[in-house]
């Protein structure tokens, strides 16, 4: 096993070597200029950490690991399309660089090209990494699309939003770690389990996103602090603020969420206030801990060593801290 940071420099490496200089450049600048802008890297670091954790080879697994983070970066192009967003990683967005037809397809190609990253593998394990990512890119969509049905509508409840964030964004990360699972051959009962700890930990990993589009400090967090406010999302943060209002403050929230009238200046300050004077923000808090916690739990089921079963603990711990 390598520590956490020498398998995002094992990723970053193999980035660097494996870019997209190709032509036209108006399709290809776009891909490199989103790869490289940088982030977390957690999803590809997840695959191969796994790959080792299985007794595996995470060199084995960094095709794979890149056709994760490609397809990540090709849902964030079309996703800041969707969001009307203007910064990311700290840079101005794909469409607003170029234009929204270049995000449009740039971000196409980068799903065809996230495909092709799999071709070298031996046609057994080529055929189960395609089929669980077809199932989990499938997903992503119809979680991208409740979360848009989700900005017009005045019910959504907590349910429904836990099946939204876990179609946009857990079983993505669920599906990195049971690649590299799937790569090492590990039996099918470890393969589950790990993606039962990837799909909790995913789940603690947007709502704590939700958390920081709110109360993010926007001299770090590289994206447009409030964006989610001011697209009107049904966050936690959101439905937790209406479900322990007093009949005043649900009336304002309501209200700020369905008139165009208010300054988006004052309306995120508004929607803050009421996020925190509510409990809503402590509440969000919480559920992140909760949830990181239910990852926690599957670990007790997975047959290997406890010092494998602490460095996922250190990696979802240091998730739930983030900032950024
Ligand atoms: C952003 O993902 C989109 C979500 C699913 C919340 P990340 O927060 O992993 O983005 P980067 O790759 O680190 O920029
Ligand atoms: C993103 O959800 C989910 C996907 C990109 C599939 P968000 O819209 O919350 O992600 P950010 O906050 O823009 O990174
Ligand atoms: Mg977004
Ligand atoms: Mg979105
Ligand atoms: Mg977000």
């Amino acid at each position: 096993m390598l520590s956490i940071e020498k398998y995002q420099e094992a990723f970053l490496n193999f980035l660097k070597t494996n870019n997209f200089e190709r032509q036209p450049k108006g399709l290809y600048n776009p891909v490199n200029y989103i790869l490289g802008l940088g982030g977390k890297r957690l999803r590809p670091v997840l695959t191969l950490m796994c790959a080792d954790i299985f007794q595996g080879s995470y060199q084995k697994a960094l095709k794979a690991a890149m056709a994760v983070e490609v397809f990540h970066n090709f849902t964030l192009v079309h996703d800041d399309i969707m969001d009307d967003a203007p910064l990311r990683r700290g840079k101005v967005t794909v469409h607003e660089k170029w234009d929204i037809n270049t995000g449009i397809l740039s971000g196409d190609a980068m799903l065809i090209l996230a495909y092709q990253l799999f071709e070298d593998y031996d046609a057994n394990t080529f055929k189960a990494l395609t089929k669980l990512f077809s199932e989990t890119a499938l997903q992503v969509c119809e979680g991208q699309q409740y979360d848009v049905d989700f900005e017009t509508r005045n019910d959504v409840t907590i349910a429904e939003y836990l099946t939204m964030i876990e179609y946009k964004t857990a079983v993505l990360v669920a599906a990195a770690m049971q690649m590299g699972a799937i790569i090492a051959e590990a039996d099918i009962k470890n393969q589950q389990s790990i993606y039962q700890f990837g799909r909790n930990l995913g789940i603690a990993f947007q709502l704590q996103d939700d958390y920081l589009d709110a109360f993010g400090n926007p001299e770090t967090f590289g994206k447009q602090v409030g964006g989610d406010i001011i697209e009107n999302k049904k966050t936690y943060l959101y439905l937790k603020a209406l479900e322990f209002a007093d009949a005043n403050e649900k009336q304002r929230l309501i209200h700020l969420f369905n008139t165009e009238t208010t300054k988006t200046e004052e309306k995120i300050f508004a929607v803050k206030e009421l996020f925190k004077s509510t409990g809503a923000a402590k509440a969000t808090k919480q559920a992140v801990a909760e949830y990181t916690n239910k990852a926690f739990k599957v670990l007790e089921v997975l047959d290997i060593s406890e010092d494998k079963k602490q460095l996922l603990k250190t990696f979802g711990s240091n998730l739930m801290r983030r900032n950024v």
